[in-house]
């Protein structure tokens, strides 16, 4: 049931792939693999003993701005296993703005639905497509059938008698061949794509979603009822005949052949099963919904909530949604938090023992600054290369700038707040603000970024200590 692509994650395929993206970070890296591959190994071993294996939850800690949410983010781009981020600050508020802990379980089976969907379809494209290009014809050069229909319907208004169907005449005949050559043409002239831009009439089915937007009262989604979807079910599909060009024809055609194709009841079933045998759900900003012991009332209480919330389901429960029953024993959780204020031992103790996995991440260095600004793949720099290639500029930056923007980057993240890489990104706009202003009338220059340019530009604002609060 795992996918065969994930076979080949080996923790050091993983590291190595975390590598390309994240400076530092070993041991997070390192826990995130193991977990990862632990899923895998599992899914190898009989069914019984398979059973017994919980997975073991992680914990990530570290300041802000170090690598946790992208961490996640990159690993949630290399699994094919279904992966859902969710904030645990939008359950603090439920019923008001914020919603019930169990939707991030029916948002991960939503995703593996979605996931499952896609790769069903691409295995019935090919023929989608076929019956999606006869439809095409279809529409223009119409079949006999219906055209004789037509022809039958006006006899009733008429009162004539129908035409005799069974023989059909040598005129009828020659006629038919005439209409399949014709219809030939037609097809080589699609085939060669000329016929792109030509304006067709289709009969397309409305999406469920577009025709009936409806709210369901607050705790309908809980119980996994989508009331869209139940009243689309209760009226028939709507058609609905459209005039639209060839090329747009074919792509609304091709959804609507592939959508029939697909066996939705299977695609649900093993979407389940992919969400809990190898679900991934990773809880960021953990520490914001930890609160500061008792004796607090207010904030703390829905925040404590949302902790015995999660309780059950990091532990295994079964939560309905609107596919059916998912236990969510075998689902990975990986939390993050900043844990500034707050420790993870102000998280309640049974939801702490439930992320047994603590790994921390540390604070970046001037060094660590520095490699972040260069090495990894669509590194910062290489993004604002980017940005003004399209405009014919060479932006360059010399060693000494770059060990400069990183000192400055240092220092500002210790005298003021640490907000760990973050502080590159205000730095470097701040930097290239003139430049990127400019870049436009520059074209086919060089723009090359020095130490001195550095220094004049930011050391400044950086020794500023009223200016910089603001600035950078
Ligand atoms: N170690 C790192 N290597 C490369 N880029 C990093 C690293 N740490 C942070 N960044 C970059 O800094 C930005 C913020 O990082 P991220 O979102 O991971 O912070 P965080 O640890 O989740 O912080 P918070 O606790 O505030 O949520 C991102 O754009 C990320 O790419
Ligand atoms: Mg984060």
């Amino acid at each position: 049931m795992t996918d065969p692509r994930d076979e080949a994650l080996t923790p050091k395929a993983i590291v190595a792939y975390l590598d390309r993206y994240i400076v530092g970070q070993d041991k997070a890296k390192r826990a995130v693999a193991i977990a990862l591959r632990n899923r895998i190994r599992r899914r190898r071993l009989p069914e019984e003993m398979a059973r017994e294996i919980a997975p073991k939850n992680i914990l990530m800690v570290g300041p802000t701005g170090v690598g946790k949410t992208e961490i996640a983010r990159r690993l949630s781009q290399l699994v094919h296993a279904p992966f859902i981020k969710v904030e645990a600050t939008k359950f603090t508020e439920v019923g008001y703005v914020g919603r019930d802990v169990e939707s991030m379980i029916r948002d991960l089976v939503e995703r593996s639905v979605q996931m499952v969907k896609q790769r069903r379809i691409e295995e019935v494209r090919e023929e989608a497509v076929s019956r999606a290009k006869e439809r095409i014809l279809d529409a223009l050069i119409p079949p006999r059938k219906v055209q004789e229909k037509v022809s039958d319907f006006m006899h009733l208004f008429s009162g004539q008698p129908p035409k005799q169907e069974a023989v059909p005449t040598e005129e009828d005949e020659r006629a038919e061949r005439q209409r399949l050559s014709t219809r030939e043409r037609l097809r080589q002239m699609l085939d060669d794509g000329k016929l792109e831009g030509r304006e067709i009439e289709i009969e397309i089915s409305e999406s469920a979603q577009v025709g009936i937007p409806v709210m369901g009262a607050p705790g309908m989604e809980e119980m996994g009822i989508n009331l869209g979807e139940m009243l689309s079910g209760i009226f028939p599909k709507k058609k609905k005949r459209k005039t639209v060009t060839v090329e747009v024809a074919r792509k609304m055609l091709e959804a609507e052949e592939a959508e029939k194709l697909v066996d939705h009841d299977a695609a649900a079933q093993e979407a389940l099963e992919k969400a809990q045998q190898d679900g991934i759900v990773f809880i960021d900003e953990l520490d914001k919904v930890a609160s500061a012991g008792s004796g607090h009332s207010g904030p703390d209480v829905s925040r404590e909530g949302v902790q015995r919330d999660l309780l059950p389901i990091v532990e295994g429960c079964t939560v309905n949604t609107r596919y059916g029953p998912v236990r969510t024993d075998h689902i990975l959780f990986i939390a993050a938090g900043a844990f500034h204020k707050m420790k993870p031992s102000d998280l309640v103790p049974e939801l702490q023992g439930r992320l047994p996995l603590r790994v921390e991440l540390n604070p970046l260095s001037e060094e660590d600054l520095a490699r972040i600004l260069v090495e990894p793949e669509h590194s910062l720099l290489d993004q604002y290369k980017a940005l003004l290639s399209t405009e014919d500029v060479v932006l360059t930056f010399t060693d000494e700038a770059i060990s400069e923007i990183a000192s400055l980057a240092a220092r500002m993240n210790r005298e003021t707040e640490d907000i760990g890489a973050r502080r590159l990104h205000t730095m470097m706009e701040n930097l290239l603000e003139d430049i990127q202003f400019d870049a436009s009338e520059l074209s086919g220059q060089e723009a090359n970024v020095d130490g001195p340019l550095v220094r004049q530009r930011l050391e400044r604002l950086v020794a500023d200590t009223d200016v910089r609060k603001y600035l950078l």
